[in-house]
């Protein structure tokens, strides 16, 4: 039998002792020492400092895999589009703190960062914004798909297989290189994924769909399409706009998070990209990761409805024996405020003050917060609020539909995950991604007739 015995920092820096089978050494070469033979394993060091032991040659060297469920200490990639620091609450796409792209840039300037890794020129995000209005209106055809769906399916089950339905509908074009058609297949997801949003909800609604305007930014013009109709024709507020732009900058990129890995993973097979991007919205769908922030909500309007004490709530989450947890809270990086959650608190504040919207459900989670942020459980455990605290309340601020909410983290996410997608498909080291296990079922054993089964 093997395992790994837990390490105490040795006397020499950088040397790990082992008490009994298995031996680390780190400095600049790493050597693991496992029944009294030494393997070598290359040491890989981040930008910022960060190590990792790389131990792809680890089985073929010695017969081991190493054993992670989660992956919470596994790097599955090299990536130069974010970086974050979960001790101390950073988070930087292309090297740019998330503060500064909050507070001075739009969500499409944003996406050409992260897809291309600079900021663009003028005209640069001039020709990117045209192009997304010129790719914005969906197949007529597709309208037949929307209408078919049973009225109360969940947006975002709509939306991944809209998504992958759109190779249907848009084949590749062969006279293209395969550069312009991969830049033709982003512009068309970027755009095309906004408007049939919209369009769900119109559709989910009965209501004749609003087509994209030429006229209007992106979020702008995405607001329109959902709430532009006949009778009430749709006020653009500047407020709303900046809100929301803030909103898919903060979600527009997290690292291997759980649908950017499903859609690298996905992706590792080279299926398309719409096909890699409808993975990744049906991972982002779980309450776990970007159900959490409908989630959110639902937990405020009980405790709402039992009276606005969150005491029992909290006692509910600290109990081991209750699955309940507190919906907005804890993160696998964060071990701090999560830096997302404290722009969308300040932006949740400032635009409910200057719309003179009252929502209780801010009180419950203002109040929730702080009881929580007192209480030794959440300290011990390092549960701080994560991006989708706050954000439900800026959702419904906006008028959107609580089953929406995820659909609106999903808009936010496509640059990221088209940026880790194009990173992976040019990277030289990249290789399908097949996990190893280790087995601990039955041995071998013979196949029993249905007769004698008991
Ligand atoms: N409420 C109560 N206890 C919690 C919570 C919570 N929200 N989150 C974690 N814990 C406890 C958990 O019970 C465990 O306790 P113990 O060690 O005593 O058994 C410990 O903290 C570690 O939990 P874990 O599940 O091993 O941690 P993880 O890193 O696997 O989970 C998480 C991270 C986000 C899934 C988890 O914190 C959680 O379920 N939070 C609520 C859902 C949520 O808000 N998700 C949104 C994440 S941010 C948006 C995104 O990036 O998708």
């Amino acid at each position: 039998m093997f395992g790994m015995i837990p390490c105490e920092k040795g006397p020499i820096p950088g040397e790990y002792q082992c008490i009994e089978r298995i031996r680390l050494e780190m400095s600049r070469k790493t050597r693991l020492i496992v029944d009294g033979k030494t393997y070598e394993l290359p040491l890989v060091t981040g930008t910022e400092g960060e190590k990792a032991i790389d131990i792809s040659s680890l089985r073929s060297q010695s017969g081991l895999i190493t054993l992670d469920v989660g992956f919470a200490n596994t790097g599955s990639c090299k990536s130069s589009i974010t970086y974050m620091d979960g001790e101390k609450g950073i988070l930087r796409y292309r090297g740019i703190p998330i503060e500064q792209l909050a507070e001075r840039s739009t969500f499409v300037e944003t996406a050409y960062l992260l897809i291309n890794g600079e900021l663009p020129t003028r005209k640069q995000l001039n020709n990117f914004s045209v192009l997304l209005n010129d790719h914005s209106l969906v197949h007529e055809d597709m309208r037949q798909f929307f209408e078919n769906f049973p009225r109360g399916a969940h947006p975002m089950g709509i939306l991944s297989s809209m998504v992958n339905a759109l190779r249907a509908f848009y084949p590749e074009i062969p006279e293209i290189s395969e550069e312009e058609e991969i830049n033709v297949t982003v512009t068309r997801l970027l755009s095309k994924v906004r408007t049939m949003a919209a369009m769900s909800y119109k559709i989910s609604r009965g209501h004749k769909v609003v087509y994209p305007r030429h006229d209007l930014t992106y979020a702008a013009n995405f607001l329109n399409m959902m709430f532009d109709s006949p009778v009430r024709p749709y006020r653009i507020e500047e407020e709303y706009v900046d809100a929301l732009n803030v909103f898919w900058i903060l979600h527009a990129d997290h690292e291997q998070n759980c649908s950017t890995a499903a859609v690298r993973l996905v992706g590792s097979a080279r299926v398309n990209l719409y096909a890699a991007i409808s993975a990744g919205i049906c991972a982002l769908w779980g309450p776990l990761h970007g159900g959490a922030n409908q989630a959110v909500i639902e937990m405020l309007m009980v405790i709402e409805e039992n009276g606005g004490d969150v005491t029992p709530f909290i006692e509910r989450a600290k109990d081991k024996k209750d699955p309940f947890r507190l919906m907005g809270f804890g993160h696998r990086v964060y071990k701090t405020y999560d830096p997302r959650a404290k722009i969308m608190k300040k932006v949740c504040d400032r635009l409910l003050k200057k719309m003179k919207i009252s929502d209780p459900l801010l009180d419950i989670a203002r109040k929730l917060e702080e009881v929580a942020l007192k209480d030794s459980y959440f300290k011990d455990h390092d549960l701080y609020p994560n991006v989708d605290f706050y954000t439900g309340i800026v959702l419904r601020a906006l008028g959107i539909p609580l089953n929406m909410f995820t659909v609106m983290f999903a808009i936010g996410r496509l640059p990221g995950w088209i940026s880790q997608w194009k990173e992976s498909m040019d990277d030289p080291a990249w290789r399908l991604q097949r996990p190893r296990q280790i087995y601990v079922g039955n041995g071998k054993r013979d196949y029993v007739p249905i007769d004698k089964r008991r």
